[in-house]
């Protein structure tokens, strides 16, 4: 296949994940242009990652006729504009998450690209990696059964202990629901298809935060009074299946698991600590008990484990330049650069992206609104990894 022309818009903290990546598939993208508000910023990374140009502005990035699709790397503010005017200009999309800044707005993105035959693409593609794959291969194979019930759980004190320019964390297209919320959204919407309805409580503890890492360290900053940086929701999969759904920036710490599915014949948990792990991970551990063996096992198993009773494995990254496990972003990218080249639909896709922008939404509207909500939109499931 003729590799697609990227042009890539927003230069900041997550750009070289994505770069470094893409980098290793140039038989389907070509790094071709990058764009930053900070001129130096764009020459310097056109330098780092062999870009053929740079600009200092997305929106002559987005005039340049030779650019196929336009990734953008801005701040959730900007991802409605960006998006919007790459389709105008008849380029595909892939986003960083969230699509759009509400619901409304990833509406309008996605009926323009609909009508323009544009593909939509859209972050986290997380859940294509071994681990959420690795469910997703147990269902399908039968060993857990009907998925009737399960739990996923982000609990940490806030981004501004990390990252150096926290702020729009806690601005609207914010807020843990429509920032980490769409790692534990996507990979249900991936394993269970569409949510019926929501209902939600959610609080704002603390109206000023700080920042503590880099050159703003010691800096305060005002949180948004729309975003509610505690929220817990229980979510109504029209498979049948109810999970419960905590995001929160309020407290120290957490053992809660990140992610528990609960089958009609087995179990399955994501056990990780870390609130920067479960399915904001490509690979990590999994533990599963199922009724014929009763006992928790580990997949990918561990040295000394007894064999796994099941004709499945962990599955392997059907790409061949990287391992499954790694930091991938960017392989819903090149899986919809495949996509287009075949001409069938992308697994990190944008009715996927919007259904979960919609769901974020009801259940801030439940939260505010004190009522339960339906969701109307729908997408298709996307297709399992295929295994090598
Ligand atoms: N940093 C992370 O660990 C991380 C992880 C996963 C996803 N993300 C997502 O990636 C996106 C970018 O995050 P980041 O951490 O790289 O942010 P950042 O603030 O470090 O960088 C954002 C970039 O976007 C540009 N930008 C912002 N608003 C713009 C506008 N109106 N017009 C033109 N350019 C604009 C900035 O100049 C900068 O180059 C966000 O949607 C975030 O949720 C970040």
């Amino acid at each position: 296949m003729k590799p697609l022309k990227l042009g890539v818009i927003g230069l900041g903290d997550i750009c070289h994940a994505y770069l470094s990546n893409l980098q290793k598939y140039p038989d389907r993208i070509e790094l071709y242009a990058c764009a930053c508000r900070t001129p130096a910023r764009a020459e310097e990374k056109k330098e780092t990652y062999g870009f053929r140009k740079a600009y200092a502005d997305g929106d002559s990035l987005i005039a340049d006729p030779e650019i196929d699709v336009i990734l953008n790397l801005t701040t959730p503010g900007a991802h409605y504009y960006y998006n919007l005017e790459a389709i105008k200009a008849g380029k595909h999309v892939y986003s960083e998450k969230p699509l759009a800044a509400t619901f409304a707005e990833g509406m309008e993105i996605m009926e323009l690209a609909r009508q323009k035959g544009l593909y939509v693409g859209c972050a986290p593609d997380t859940f294509m990696g071994s681990r959420i794959q690795t469910i997703r291969r147990l269902m399908d194979e039968g060993v857990t059964g009907r998925i009737v019930g399960g739990t996923v759980s982000c609990i940490s004190h806030g981004w501004e202990w990390f990252h150096p320019n926290p702020v729009f964390f806690y601005q609207a297209g914010g807020g843990p629901v429509l920032d980490i919320g769409p790692y534990y959204m996507t990979a249900l919407l991936s394993l269970l298809g569409p949510v019926d309805s929501v209902c939600a409580m959610g609080v704002q503890p603390e109206a000023e935060r700080m920042i503590h890492s880099g050159e703003k360290a010691g800096q305060h900053f005002p949180v948004d009074p729309d975003i509610m940086t505690s929220v817990m929701a229980v979510l109504k999969f029209r498979c049948g299946a109810v999970v419960n759904y905590t995001m929160c920036w309020d407290a120290w710490d957490s053992l809660v698991p990140r992610m528990e599915l609960y089958g009609e014949k087995a179990s399955v948990v994501m056990p990780d600590e870390d609130p920067n792990g479960g399915p904001n991970l490509f690979g990590g551990d999994l533990l599963v008990k199922d009724e014929a063996t009763y006992r928790w096992k580990n997949m990918p198993r561990k040295e000394g484990d007894e064999e796994i009773p099941w004709e499945i494995a962990e599955v392997k990254h059907p790409y061949s330049a990287v391992s499954f496990v790694e930091n991938n972003r960017g392989i819903g990218l090149v899986d919809m650069a495949e996509a287009i080249a075949e001409g069938r639909r992308n697994r990190a896709s944008g009715d996927m992206a919007l259904h979960m922008l919609e769901v974020s939404e009801a259940i801030l509207v439940s939260a505010r609104e004190q009522r339960y909500v339906q969701t109307h939109t729908d997408f298709e499931r996307p297709e399992a990894m295929p295994q090598i």
